[in-house]
């Protein structure tokens, strides 16, 4: 078989791409490892930028989100029992996210591309990538037990942190950069209405918790625990009599629990490797980096990697090789500020046993600065709504 553009890994960003250079004629296959059902049986954040929300309405997928999400002007910080409303539209110049989620989102991709015939290879196994540096860009893979081999021009590597592109680059070729946090955050979807309109990020000496929600009638909810926790131990009651004792009396006061549909504890994690292009090889979204959840960046990046990706890919085949030249160092800028934006979120708002109680301090210190001063309110707006491409 022969393509334009073989992308590994129909995540979110793997189904983007394929989106974006369809519109724009260029030819592209999908191999991914699993099957369909299971990409959707993953739960993952689900808030998006602006620019994020732009994108999809680019790539033409963007109409039931704007039907069913629910955009948001507006969060609450919770800390040590008192409230602080953070007005994103207000801060930002009319800004706002869109609470949608990643599930939605990736089966309005997977109908898109049914619908426009578009070939994915689910469940190809032992994918491996071939002269990515050289002129002949191979992928191989094993089907229903036949192997196969496609040629193609392009390699876009959106086979998640645990894939297989990231992973076939000489070591000596690729630099990463790592900060593994000794928390996780277990979380708990339900088919119950949200405990508020807004998103609660909440700081207590118990731990961090998050009040999130994918619609009026399903919320999602997260606690801090130790990364030595199993999610067997949290039966669905310790779940929410934790959570109350996170929350404040109006909240509790709110909350309307019920069972389960799925729970499961997530490490947190800062990662980049760089660069995101090895010749023909792109890395993009948690291929070439992993952020902590806390501010729910993951998603948007893979995004605007995607974005500056198939911009590159359309500019090389109308004539100009700038685009893939520049592909790293344009997605490196945005990765970095949204790594040290959810860094800076995730230690602001977490409680970490070993740290030294003089950091511990300054960083409460921070916080009461960020939520009482214009300034630092409008630097965490700005940064959560999102930041504005450069190019
Ligand atoms: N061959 C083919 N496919 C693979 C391989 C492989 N060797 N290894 C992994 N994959 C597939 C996975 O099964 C998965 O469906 O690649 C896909 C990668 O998808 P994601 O992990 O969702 O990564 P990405 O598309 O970059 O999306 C990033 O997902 O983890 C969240 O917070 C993150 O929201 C962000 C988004
Ligand atoms: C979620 O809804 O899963 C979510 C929302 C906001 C975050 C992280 C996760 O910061």
């Amino acid at each position: 078989m022969r393509t334009q553009v073989a992308i590994i890994g129909a995540g979110p960003s793997g189904l983007i791409l394929g989106q974006l250079l369809h519109k724009a004629g260029v030819d592209a296959v999908i191999l991914e490892a699993q099957t369909g059902e299971y990409v959707l049986g993953r739960i993952r954040a689900g808030v998006l930028e602006q620019v994020a929300v732009d994108l999809l309405d680019e790539a033409g997928v963007g109409a039931r989100m704007h039907a069913e999400g629910l955009p948001h002007s507006g969060f609450d910080l919770l800390i040590g029992g008192t409230r602080h409303h953070i007005d994103l539209a207000g801060l930002t110049g009319g800004k706002q996210v869109m609470v949608y989620g990643q599930t939605e989102l990736t089966k309005d991709l997977m109908d898109a591309r049914a619908a426009a015939g578009l070939e994915t290879v689910y469940e190809a196994k032992d994918v491996s990538v071939h002269d990515f540096d050289g002129k002949r860009p191979r992928v191989r893979y094993v089907k229903d037990g036949a192997p196969h081999e496609v040629e193609c021009d392009f390699i876009a590597g959106c086979d998640g942190f645990h894939g297989v592109c990231r992973a076939s680059v000489p070591q000596q070729a690729i630099t990463n950069f790592e900060r593994v946090y000794p928390i996780g955050w277990l979380g708990l979807l339900s088919d119950t209405p949200p405990v508020s309109e807004e998103l609660i990020y909440a700081k207590t000496e118990r731990g961090f918790a998050l009040c999130s929600m994918r619609s009026h009638t399903r919320s999602r909810y997260y606690l801090q625990v130790p990364l030595s926790e199993k999610v067997e131990d949290w039966s669905d009651e310790k779940f929410w009599n934790e959570l109350r004792l996170r929350l404040d009396a109006k909240a509790v006061d709110q909350l309307v629990t019920g069972p389960s549909i799925e729970k499961s504890i997530a490490p947190l994690r800062s990662f980049v490797a760089e660069p995101m292009r090895f010749g023909n090889l792109f890395l993009a979204g948690d291929a070439a980096h992993i952020v902590p959840p806390t501010g729910a960046k993951g998603l948007n990046l893979a995004a605007s990697d995607v974005r500056y990706l198939a911009r590159a890919l359309i500019e090389f085949y109308a004539g100009s090789k700038a685009g893939i030249d520049h592909y790293s160092e344009h997605c490196l800028r945005r990765v970095w500020k949204a790594e040290r934006f959810s860094w800076w979120m995730s230690m602001l708002l977490h409680n970490f046993p070993d740290m030294n109680p003089f950091e511990q301090r300054a960083l409460d210190a921070e916080l009461d600065y960020v939520v009482h001063s214009l300034a630092g309110r409008t630097t965490l707006a700005e940064n959560y709504v999102g930041l504005p491409f450069e190019d």
